[in-house]
């Protein structure tokens, strides 16, 4: 059976990458290898993208599927973004993050939020491949639902009246940003 490595620590994005990809793939997780994270010094969703995609291909000789991913929240400059993994470790949990984000955007006029996926694949000895899937919505008044990971349970997507933490596993990882990402680097890469 063909393998591939899901180049992530994270059990939600790993759950969410392995649905999406073909059957066909037996999906190796770095933690079963033993395999740390590497530090994510850029300041862009495809800088760390990439940056990860490389790293973790470094210690297989097969291909490689990595993402970096997070919330954007418009009137808070765009934060957490590419520190949305950070500002829950800084805070100590995903629910303190988002207790910490709902006060911020108390006086807020603007709700407008947008989940990011810079999503890239690299085969042995090709180019990396990437691609970016954006999903947009707002961010609600209170945590609610329990279903989701990292901050599902604040984010409303546009045209529904629930958050990504209310849907079923199954139906969010058919919309969202992972899902819109993928679906196009599907179009480049056939196999996947
Ligand atoms: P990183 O890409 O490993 O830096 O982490 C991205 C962080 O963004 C995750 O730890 C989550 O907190 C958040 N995030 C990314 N995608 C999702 C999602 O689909 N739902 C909820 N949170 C997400």
């Amino acid at each position: 059976m063909k393998k591939i490595l899901i180049g992530t620590h994270n059990k939600g994005k790993f759950r969410e990458i392995a649905y999406l990809l073909s059957k066909k793939y037996k999906k190796i997780s770095p933690i079963s290898l033993k395999i740390p994270s590497p530090k994510e010094t850029s300041k862009s969703f495809s800088g760390n993208s990439k940056l990860k995609v490389n790293f973790f291909s470094k210690f297989v000789k097969y291909p490689v599927i990595s993402d970096d991913s997070g919330l954007c929240i418009k009137s808070l400059n765009n934060m957490p973004g590419i520190y949305s993994s950070r500002l829950a470790k800084k805070h100590g949990s995903f629910t303190k993050a988002m207790i910490y984000i709902l006060k911020k955007m108390k006086i807020k006029k603007n709700r407008s939020a947008t989940f990011v996926c810079s999503l890239s694949y690299k085969h042995p000895k090709k180019k990396i491949v990437n691609v970016t899937g954006i999903i947009k919505g707002t961010i609600s008044s209170k945590i609610i639902g329990k279903k989701g990971f990292g901050y599902d349970p604040i984010f409303i997507p546009r045209n529904y009246n629930k958050t990504f933490g209310q849907f079923s596993k199954v139906r969010k990882m058919k919309m969202d940003h992972r899902f819109l990402a993928f679906k196009k680097l599907k179009k480049k890469i056939k196999t996947l």
